[in-house]
């Protein structure tokens, strides 16, 4: 195998991989270094809503940025699977974010406004218009904003087919091999130390979800990306109950999955890396979703897990280029979006690689960019 390539991707997530496919397709030589598996950390736990609009209702750009990216997955994930033969279960039968008290309407309500500003799709749903749609919600809810357009995915299988859409074009992978530092000379990068190997290129990008400030540090710079723990279980009911996601406010949700399961999360522990499942952490959550959806108790159970999600101080991902070493990218802290941000986050880090933002795409990706919070380490 060669140790020098164009491009080297640290991290084999939905993230890298995405970069590593897009660089791919273009041409470069490629290689992605994952210390695992491919995608068996935070991208294999993910419930694979794609909640920009569920999710997102504070940051502009953020917002943007999400459904730039929520409007590429129809082609993409066919593209993919033509590419890899991996179906990635794109669902479009959009997302209720529903109410339990009259707090929770007034919020709701204000979000209704934010959205149906510019989507006049989006729409707040009494209980009689919920129902209809919903038969199996709890009759004690108290209404829900409808987002048509909030999709979801197998978030397992759409990070599989973008790492082996990479390998599809061209790209070389490593698995069980960790990165332990970045090289450069001076300011300018030149590959990677790793547990195995040296590797070089003049292009890096660090990808490594939760553990990308770990590895920055080791390297001399200072980055602050958290862990948060989240677990979900998932059930198989006997036939269908929901069409769409349910999304409460309350930090519970149910996503009915392509292929008849349906997804419930998820938990939030700051801090933690550790991917044990607790059972006080399941019967929160059985709790909370069958509050609003009883007749879920009927479900056989399936399983339950964990993983580690990459949070930033600002809520914010980091996308963009390090402003001291030259050719070093970063592509992490994508917190409760990554599988939602994945399509973009490749193709901007693509493309800021090529050197090919317009000025427009340019202003957007600034509320991203890494030198917002970072500095060299002592
Ligand atoms: P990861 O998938 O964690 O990948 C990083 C990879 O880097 C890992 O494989 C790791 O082993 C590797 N690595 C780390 N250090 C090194 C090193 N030094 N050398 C080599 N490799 C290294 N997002 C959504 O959009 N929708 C959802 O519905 C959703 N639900 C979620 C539910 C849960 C319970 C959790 C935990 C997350 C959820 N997310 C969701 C968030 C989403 O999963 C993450 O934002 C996304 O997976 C991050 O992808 P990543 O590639 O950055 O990280
Ligand atoms: N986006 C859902 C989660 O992170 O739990």
């Amino acid at each position: 195998m060669r140790n020098t390539y164009d491009v080297i991707v640290v991290g084999g997530g939905i993230i890298g991989s995405s970069v590593a496919f897009q660089q791919a397709k273009i041409g470069k030589s490629v290689l992605i270094i994952e210390k695992n598996e491919f995608g068996m950390e935070a991208s294999q736990a993910a419930a694979g809503m794609l909640g920009a609009q569920a999710e997102i209702d504070k940051n502009d750009a953020l917002l943007k940025l999400a459904l730039k990216s929520r409007a590429l997955f129809p082609r993409l994930v066919m593209e993919l699977e033509e590419l890899t033969g991996i179906q990635a279960g794109l669902v479009n039968k959009g997302m209720l974010k529903i109410a339990q008290c009259p707090d929770e309407v007034h919020e709701l309500k204000k979000q209704v406004q934010y959205h149906a500003e510019w989507d006049p799709e989006v729409r707040w749903l009494d209980m009689n218009e919920l129902l209809q749609q919903e038969p199996a919600l709890s009759s004690h809810l108290a209404g829900a904003m409808f987002i048509p357009n909030d999709g979801q995915v197998m978030a397992p299988q759409l990070s599989q087919a973008f790492y082996q859409g990479a390998l599809t074009q061209g790209a070389d992978s490593i698995a069980n091999c960790e990165v332990e530092e970045i090289l450069s000379t001076g300011t300018h990068i030149r590959g990677v130390q790793t547990s195995q190997n040296n590797y070089f290129a003049d292009t890096v990008v660090i990808a490594s979800g939760a553990w990308a400030g770990k590895l920055l540090y080791r390297s001399g710079i200072c980055m602050d990306i958290i862990p948060v723990k989240g677990e979900c279980f998932s059930v198989i009911p006997d036939e269908p109950i929901i069409k769409s996601t349910i999304f409460s406010p309350r930090g519970c949700y149910a996503v009915p999955k392509k292929d008849g399961r349906i997804i419930v999360g998820a938990t939030t522990y700051p801090g933690r890396v550790d991917k044990s499942v607790s059972l006080n952490g399941i019967s929160h959550l059985s709790e909370k979703v069958l509050a609003f959806l009883p007749e879920l108790k009927e479900a056989t159970w399936e399983k339950a897990w964990a993983g580690i999600r990459p949070q930033t101080r600002d809520g914010l991902p980091y996308i963009g280029a390090h402003p001291e070493y030259q050719g070093l990218f970063i592509a992490a802290g994508h917190y409760r979006n990554g599988i939602l941000l994945s399509p973009i986050t490749g193709q901007i880090v693509s493309d800021m690689i090529e050197n090919k933002l317009t000025e427009e795409e340019r202003i957007l990706y600034e509320t991203f960019k890494i030198e917002r919070q970072t500095m060299t380490a002592d």
